[in-house]
């Protein structure tokens, strides 16, 4: 099958289209021809290693010193059909058209095959929503997931005020709608290019974090998921109602330190952490979507022969929502016409 192949650390041109073996499903797994996938600020990030030093070594030690070993596939969520299924896997059938978070697993999505276990031990799989494409099932699961963890982490809840800080992103653009959904007053912060989309997909309030800072404003909070983790921490804090809740999806050292002292002494709880996630949250995520309560956001779409060209473009930051990877292009699946490409 084709893949693109991590071949070093470094940049994009580091991911090579190659000829590999196809998998073939263990008893518990689920073979699935896939037919879109993404490419995530994580993606980049893990591609270059450029992470935080706390992640950075337990990572290079976990898939290779010198070169990625462990992990030759990158990708952390897909679209897909099932061509295969193991003796014991009881919830899927070939046929079945599948969305799913990975996790990191060795042989990720940017391919045309991968295996999964029915229940993945750091992902989830589900039947795709019936109302979207297979490129707009790919975005899902990892923003999807992360922001559904980080907002029940923050308690939230109707009539609460939600501020979400980079916003327009992958784990943003869902996070603004889950808030909605929960019942939030929400406020997005992203850059000036987003902000329409922002209100587009129902933020209350936006503020262009190039022109304002949200902690000057004297406005209070009772949840800020900081996503992109780069909101100033004290002006943070002071900027949450008591007993608020300040989320960090992408904390340094220093935040995390700073963040256990703050939950600690005062009313206010800084909660930094990564999403388990479970296939209950992949389930409400595809009932949500079926009752249009929420969408994802397509920016670009490449085939996967310009996967690194997508790297390079999501490496920038400033792509709007999420970057496919088309690795069968629609007019070769079974989509129906009036829903194949729409946003
Ligand atoms: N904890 C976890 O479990 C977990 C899971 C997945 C990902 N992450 C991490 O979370 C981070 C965000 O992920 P993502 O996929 O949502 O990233 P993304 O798609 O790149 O979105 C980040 C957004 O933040 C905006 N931004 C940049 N600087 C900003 C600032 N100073 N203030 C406000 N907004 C700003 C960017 O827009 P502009 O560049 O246009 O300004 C972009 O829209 C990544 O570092 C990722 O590795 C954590």
């Amino acid at each position: 099958m084709k893949a693109i192949v991590w071949t070093k650390y470094g940049p994009p041109d580091v991911l090579q289209l190659q000829e590999v073996e196809k998998p073939t499903p263990k008893d518990n797994e689920v073979l699935i021809r896939i037919i879109a996938t993404t490419v995530t600020a994580g993606d980049c990030e893990q591609r270059s290693l450029k992470l935080p030093f706390w992640l950075a070594l337990p990572m290079r030690a976990y898939v290779g010193l010198e070169r990625p070993r462990r992990i030759t596939i990158l990708g952390m969520e897909c679209a897909g059909e099932i061509e295969a299924v193991g003796p014991d896997v009881k919830r899927f059938r070939p046929g079945d058209q599948v969305f799913a978070a990975t996790g990191f697993v060795d042989m990720g999505p940017c391919a045309e095959y991968i295996c999964l276990a029915e229940e993945p031990d750091q992902g989830a799989l589900a039947i795709k929503p019936v109302n979207i494409t297979y490129e707009q099932a790919a975005a899902v699961p990892v923003g999807g997931l992360e922001a559904l963890h980080f907002l029940r982490l923050g308690n939230a809840q109707s009539g609460q005020k939600v501020l979400i800080n980079g916003a327009g992103g992958t784990i943003g653009t869902f996070a603004v709608q889950l808030a909605k959904y929960f019942g939030a007053e929400v406020t997005a912060v992203d850059s000036t290019e987003k902000l329409d989309l922002l209100r587009s997909i129902g933020a209350d309030q936006v503020i262009d974090y190039t022109r304002g800072d949200f902690t000057t404003s004297g406005q209070t909070y009772d949840i800020i998921f900081d996503v992109v983790g780069k909101s100033p921490f004290s002006r943070s804090v002071r900027s949450l109602e008591q007993n608020g809740r300040y989320l960090i999806a992408n904390p340094g050292v220093s935040q995390m330190i700073r963040g256990r002292w703050t939950s600690m002494i005062s009313s206010k709880k800084v909660i930094c952490g990564a999403a388990s996630p479970k296939t209950e949250d992949i389930l409400l995520l595809k009932e949500l979507i079926e009752a249009g309560r929420l969408k994802s956001v397509i920016d670009r779409r490449y085939p996967l022969e310009q996967t690194a060209e997508a790297h390079r473009y999501v490496e920038k930051g400033h792509k709007k929502g999420h970057v496919v990877i088309t690795v069968v292009p629609s007019d070769k699946t079974q989509e129906p016409a009036s829903i194949s490409g729409n946003r």
